[in-house]
């Protein structure tokens, strides 16, 4: 496995492997892997002649004051992890190569962007847009992986790939879960164990949802109110949204009649969690 530092290099590699006929299966993270990411890598390893996993904690889709410093960054074990998965490549730019003082362009996804945590975090999907768009032409990967665990961007991704033809296929795969559903994130680690007990209550709420809907309830409203009291119950939770909404333009649904997205983001004491699922009626 090698480690790829310079964008020059990693489009070489890339022509390189193109030009040998060979598939690229490209995995976009921060780091801090954990089987979420690991599951991305194997379905990439399995589709692919040749496996990218991309690292870089993006500056440019973290509010001024959420965890950019503080996010986990550990090269070694990441490394470690990748090659155990049979990556090929990992690519791990530098901030200053990817944004020199001189940069100057962005990717908006209008509208998509802007409801569910983008009504929170401003800027945010413009900066991961940007990012994933020039990882993109770095890379020319063939398909691109995302984890359905967040929904709103690997839907916003989808979207700017269509509109701007980037020739690549998006596939999201599916939330991998701790054993008490709590969704796996590299954020986890910054839980304590009291807030490590509390944070399984977003997967209960979006299980209490699911089965609601299965029940024959359709009322969004009533069945968001319920989520909001048993959230509640939790010390250290504090709920930033819960929506019910359409999988496609991301639009809230009062009465639900087709396939729902409902998703949430919760503060677990200072940390900010999110979670979702998608439910049939
Ligand atoms: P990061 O949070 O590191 O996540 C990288 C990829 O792993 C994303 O597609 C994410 O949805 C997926 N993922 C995270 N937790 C998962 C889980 N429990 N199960 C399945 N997949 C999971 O998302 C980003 O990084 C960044 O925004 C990025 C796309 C790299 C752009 O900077």
């Amino acid at each position: 496995m090698k480690i790829i530092y310079s964008i020059k290099e990693m489009s070489d590699f890339s022509k390189k492997m193109h030009l040998q006929d060979q598939t690229i299966g490209f995995v976009p993270t921060m780091g801090a892997l954990h089987v979420g990411h690991l599951s991305l890598i194997r379905k990439a390893r399995g589709e692919n002649d040749k496996v990218v996993v991309g690292i870089f904690v993006n500056p440019m889709q973290f509010g001024p004051k959420e965890d950019y410093k503080r996010y986990p960054r550990n090269l070694k074990l990441d490394a470690q992890l990748c090659r155990q998965e049979g990556t090929d490549v990992i690519f791990y730019p530098d901030v200053r190569q990817m944004y020199p003082a001189n940069y100057k362009t962005y990717v908006v996804v209008q509208d998509l962007s802007d409801c569910l945590c983008g009504k929170f975090r401003p800027g945010h999907f413009k900066g991961v847009a940007t990012v994933v768009t020039k990882l993109i032409n770095i890379i020319s990967p063939d398909v691109a992986y995302f984890g359905q665990k967040d929904a709103q961007q690997a839907i916003i991704i989808k979207k700017m790939v269509e509109d701007l033809n980037l020739a690549v296929k998006i596939k999201a795969m599916p939330t991998i879960r701790e054993k008490d559903g709590l969704a796996m994130s590299s954020r986890n680690t910054y839980l304590h164990k009291d807030q490590r007990r509390d944070a399984v209550v977003l997967y209960q709420a979006l299980t209490q949802a699911k089965d609601l809907i299965r029940q024959g309830n359709r009322d969004s409203l009533d069945i968001i109110r319920k989520m909001r009291r048993l959230i509640n119950k939790r010390r250290s939770a504090n709920i930033q949204y819960i929506s019910i909404v359409c999988p496609q333009d991301l639009k809230p649904v009062d009465k639900i009649r087709n396939k729902v997205l409902i998703a949430l983001a919760v503060f677990i004491g200072k940390t900010r969690l999110i979670d979702n699922i998608v439910v049939s009626p």
